[in-house]
């Protein structure tokens, strides 16, 4: 047992929100700069307050979807969403059991 008493490694449901930042002007921006790093805080620190103990909401580097972001991805099923502040309080409902917010997909610009 490890000193937060888990017997094993892991999380029920694991979310990463690209925390990545390039140059001002670089051709395919970042997520930074449309203000992942905040919105990733306050996911995280919203998803403790609502007590889940075996999630983790972390800043990832760049997921490779830069022009659709600011991007958010959780497993164990691998969906992809494009985080808000509007989207936060569906996201942590999903982390919480609840249904997948269909409606903050991510959806890819051509
Ligand atoms: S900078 Fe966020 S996905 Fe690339």
């Amino acid at each position: 047992m490890d000193p937060k008493g888990r017997e094993v490694p892991g999380y029920r449901m694991h979310a990463f929100v690209c925390g990545h930042t390039r140059p001002e002007g670089s051709a395919r921006g970042c997520c930074s700069e449309k203000g992942s790093l905040e919105l990733m805080r306050k996911f995280k620190l919203d998803s403790k307050g609502k007590g889940l103990t075996d999630v983790r909401v972390q800043k990832s580097g760049c997921l490779d979807f830069c022009e659709n972001g600011p991007t958010c991805v959780i497993y164990p099923n691998g969906d992809w969403f494009r985080i808000t502040e509007e989207s936060i309080p569906k996201l942590i409902e999903f982390l919480d059991g609840g249904k997948l917010p269909s409606e903050y997909l991510l959806n890819l610009k051509a």
